[in-house]
């Protein structure tokens, strides 16, 4: 007989399924205890509650073990390019070399914007912020793709993902010429994933921005790196969105506004702006620690902790090891390396940050990576959703290829007046 967790409130006693995940992970069903008891459970932020059952990504925050479809994300870091992890993570295995070929060509068919789509950057002001521009123009593909609103096969769902994953790089690249008011360059069709994205965004007319191996890999290893992370915020908000039978590029729009937020994506651009302003001596490492510590102070020291790792964020040391071969590759230096690494010394010394198992994660050194790409702060959080996009997707299509799926709707606990009469305007 599977096993049941038993709970006792006043003088009832309610039996409840038990869940059982890969790793021997717990979960008590309690999908049936409203009908039951007339109860909910409360859990605000989610902390301790699994919104459904998944087969793309496992993390075990406690030993900092994150794997893609069962793959460890180490052996991520020398071999496979970005759209092979793509594949991966929305169709479940690895792809064959004739399936990758294929996807592939599809991402090289669908790299330009329609023109009517290109027009509208021109409507926006110059200081946009690229990430408004990524969600609204995520969401207008609908407009122009409205053949893949609804997605009823394999076919469909991969020429909507082929798509999103391709073009998302070329609104990006767009989003940030308007910025500086250069022309447009339009996607090689000769380049890959991430080659491509750096000529759109750096090259200029009759003068092709030259991409070095090394900055080509570590943007592959960034994107691989941030490709999914399992129910995070824009994760759940894409699956939220997308359990209402809305379409996948309205769901990954909204994906782009949850994690356009700095206690999400948004930290990698606050790690970076922290780390100015050490270094331009507005701040010491030791009294960015203190501020971090101080309650009284809402400050928090960017890019540390995280909601599941209770250990050191294993995508950030892969990206710490990749900072310290980029620069002495590329022969150069960066003081904010130096101020993150001393900030992470004491930090990991300190028992504030011991005691709350509060670790370097993902976006402590990604922006230092990026930054030596040449990348300006406003396109960070843009480069974490291009490398989430396949994440998205995949979970969105877990989600709607599963029959159970229903809409979510969370419950409350109603804390406001009791019924009360309206008072019209005058007796008030
Ligand atoms: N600096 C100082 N104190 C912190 C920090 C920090 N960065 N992070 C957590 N704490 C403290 C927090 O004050 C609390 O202390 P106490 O128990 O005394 O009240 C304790 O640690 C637990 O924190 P929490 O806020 O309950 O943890 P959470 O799981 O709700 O939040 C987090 C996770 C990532 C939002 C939070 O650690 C944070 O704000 N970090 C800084 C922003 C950041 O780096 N975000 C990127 C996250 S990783 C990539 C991604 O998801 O995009």
């Amino acid at each position: 007989m599977s096993e049941k967790a038993v709970l006792t409130f006043r003088d009832k006693k309610i039996e409840l399924p038990v869940l059982v995940g890969t790793d021997g992970e717990v979960a008590i069903d309690i999908t049936k205890l409203r009908d039951q008891t007339g109860m909910i459970t409360f859990d605000p932020g989610l902390g301790n509650t699994g919104a459904c059952s998944s087969s793309i990504t496992y993390i075990d925050g406690d030993k900092g073990i994150l794997r893609y479809r069962g793959i460890p994300i180490e052996q991520f870091t020398n071999h496979p390019n970005f759209v092979e992890v793509a594949w991966l993570l929305i169709f479940g295995r690895l792809p064959k070399r004739d399936e990758l070929k294929a996807f592939s060509e599809q991402l090289t068919e669908n790299e330009l914007l329609h023109e009517g789509l290109k027009h509208q950057f021109q409507h926006l002001p110059v200081d946009a912020p690229p990430m408004a521009i990524l969600s609204a123009t995520l969401s207008n593909l609908a407009c122009y793709h409205q053949g893949f609103l609804a997605l009823e096969d394999t076919e469909a769902l991969t020429a909507a993902a082929a798509r999103l994953i391709s073009k998302v790089r070329t609104i990006a690249a767009f989003s940030y010429r308007r910025s500086r008011g250069w022309p447009i360059i339009y996607p090689d069709p000769k380049m890959r994933y991430c080659a491509n994205f750096l000529h759109m965004m750096f090259s200029i007319p009759f003068q092709q921005y030259i991409v070095t191996p090394e900055v080509e890999d570590a943007l592959n290893l960034i994107f691989i790196l941030h490709a999914d992370h399992e129910q995070n915020c824009s994760t759940s908000t894409v699956r939220t969105v997308g359990s209402a039978k809305a379409n996948l590029f309205a769901s990954c729009a909204a994906g782009v506004s949850a994690l356009w937020g700095p206690l999400h994506g948004g930290a990698n651009v606050e790690v970076i702006q922290m780390l100015e302003r050490i270094h331009a001596g507005g701040l010491s490492p030791e009294s960015c620690i203190e501020a971090a510590k101080d309650k009284a102070n809402p400050f928090r020291l960017s890019g540390f902790g995280h909601r599941v790792y209770k250990n050191y964020d294993p995508r950030a040391k892969i990206l710490h090891e990749c900072c310290d071969r980029v620069f002495s590759s590329l022969n150069r230096q960066d003081p904010l390396l130096d101020i993150a690494r001393k900030l992470e010394e004491l930090a990991l010394q300190d028992s504030y940050f011991i005691d709350r198992k509060l670790y370097p994660n993902v976006d402590f050194y990604s922006g230092i990576l990026l930054r030596a790409m040449g990348l300006p702060t406003n396109m960070f959080t843009v480069c974490f959703a291009i490398g989430r996009l396949p994440g998205w997707i995949a979970q969105w299509k877990e989600q709607h290829d599963d029959p159970s799926t229903r809409i979510t709707r969370p419950r409350q606990v109603y804390t406001g007046n009791d019924a009360i009469d309206y008072v019209p305007m005058e007796q008030r």
